[in-house]
């Protein structure tokens, strides 16, 4: 026993009894990736050229365009003249070219202006179709396609590719490449903020937003991307008389926002084959009486789960993120939010801003008032999984430090970069992947069976890493 009486081994065995329990959390993962500095890649190298021609359309880009998929927002930048705004699209199995007119849109920004920026809504196409269209006139049209989803039903199968905070570094360009090359196949990316990361160059460098829009084009014109935005886009700069929020993104980016009743293009909803997508903006006043606050609420009870099984939501800043970056800054969306997630059993939250990964077991934090003093987060199985992957690769880096000892919530988290896949194969079931750059393109590094929270709320999501 030596100088030990019982009190002290008493004590002892609690205080170890204690270490246990609180580090009883996920998992880190083992694998570490080697420091590397971030690095943009340089203007001339061929991601960022321009294509051949006489204002020639670039940086195409497509996101959805009504509530239900059957409409594509197609935009694109012309720098020599406005053109033409129409679209000329025929579907793969006709020769007849239908037209859809758009608008044209310029901004300035400090002492840049920007090129012609054209938005062509195209209307009531077929559901499960490929289209091809053409922007452009003369000798410099481009021709691309995209599939429209699936009609919307409850056992649709679809899948959704994950990807943020990407900006335009040879890190950017990998993550890029492992989505498009994962045999997987999303048909859809769901991107969750910060684009280009324009703000990081002298008095916030547009040139930027259009190099950004020239490399991911060989994606974005193919596949609709769901824009959430983050605070890269704010480009709020006071100091050089930059005083519209979100100006840029806005005049380059369209969403449909009208079509989900909102206001505004920050927060807004879609319906995708067996997906009910909200998106909602970090950056945007979200408090009790704001508009962002009152179409949420309205908008939850809308979601017809018969229909759109799986509940999705989008936003940038994460709830619970145990990196030592961002700690706590989406805390107080949580406070306002997290009942009404809980309540309508959102299935999953995808948020960025952090760059590294992380995945949460299902937990929420909704018991405390200012008297019961109850604030840590519980087990709960009609919360969402959340999921930080703000691990696209931008110039700011990775973020590698983490909270110690790995909080409970936290399920599996690593700082790497990467991209994941939201497979949903039925009402009941999806699969999802979260995929590193330092593997090859099929492999896994974190895995998950998601179990629908509505039609099958009593069985938890079972890890198959
Ligand atoms: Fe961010």
């Amino acid at each position: 026993m030596g100088l030990l009486g019982f009190c002290d081994l008493a004590l002892l065995g609690l205080l170890l009894n204690a270490v246990v329990t609180f580090c009883n959390g996920g998992t880190t993962s083992a694998f570490v990736r080697p420091v590397e500095k971030t690095v943009d890649m340089p203007l001339h190298i061929d991601v960022f050229q321009a294509p051949p021609g006489y204002n020639a359309p670039q940086q195409v880009h497509i996101t959805q365009g009504d509530h239900v998929g059957k409409g594509v927002i197609v935009s694109w930048v012309t720098m020599d003249e406005p053109g033409s705004s129409t679209v000329l699209y025929w579907s793969e199995n006709s020769k007849l070219k239908n037209k859809a007119m758009g608008t044209t849109v310029t901004y300035k920004y400090y002492n840049y202006t920007s090129g012609y920026i054209h938005h062509c809504t195209i209307k009531n196409l077929k559901f499960n179709t490929k289209y091809y269209y053409e922007v452009g006139v003369g000798q410099s049209t481009r021709t691309f396609w995209f599939t429209t989803p699936p009609a919307v039903g409850p056992d649709v199968p679809y899948t959704f590719g994950l990807i943020g905070d990407l900006g335009q570094t040879y890190d950017s360009n990998k993550t890029l490449t492992h989505y498009e090359l994962n045999p997987s196949k999303g048909k859809t990316v769901l991107f969750v903020g910060d684009l280009s990361y324009a703000d990081h160059y002298p008095n916030h460098d547009n040139e930027r937003w259009d190099t950004w829009g020239r490399f991911v084009e060989r994606n974005t014109a193919y596949q609709p991307w769901i824009w959430t935005a983050g605070n890269h886009e704010l480009d709020f700069a006071p100091e050089i008389g930059e005083t519209e929020p979100f100006k840029p993104y806005t005049h380059r980016y369209y969403v449909p926002y009208k079509a989900s009743g909102s206001t505004a293009p920050f927060w807004y909803s879609i319906k995708r084959a067996s997906a009910y997508i909200i998106v909602l903006s970090s950056y945007s006043a979200y408090g009790k009486y704001t508009p962002q606050n009152q179409w949420l609420e309205a908008e939850l009870p809308k979601v017809n789960r018969k229909e759109t099984p799986w509940l999705i939501v989008l936003m940038h800043s994460p709830w619970y993120n145990s990196y030592n970056y961002h700690y706590m800054e989406g805390e107080t969306m949580r406070v306002m939010y997290e009942p009404w997630f809980v309540q309508y059993k959102v299935d999953v939250v995808f948020a960025g801003h952090v760059h590294a990964y992380e995945r949460s077991e299902r937990v929420s934090n909704v018991a405390y008032n200012i008297v019961n003093g109850v604030c840590a987060p519980v087990r709960d199985l009609s919360a969402p999984v959340y999921i930080t992957i703000g691990d696209g690769g931008n110039i700011e880096g990775l973020a590698t430090d983490m909270t110690e000892p790995q909080p409970k919530y936290s399920a599996f988290r690593e700082a790497s970069f990467g991209h994941a896949i939201f497979d949903i194969k039925n009402r009941t079931h999806a699969y999802y992947s979260w995929h590193r750059n330092q593997d090859g393109y099929a492999v896994e590094a974190d895995s998950l069976w998601f179990f629908n929270r509505y039609w099958h709320p009593v069985d938890d999501s079972t890890s198959v890493q």
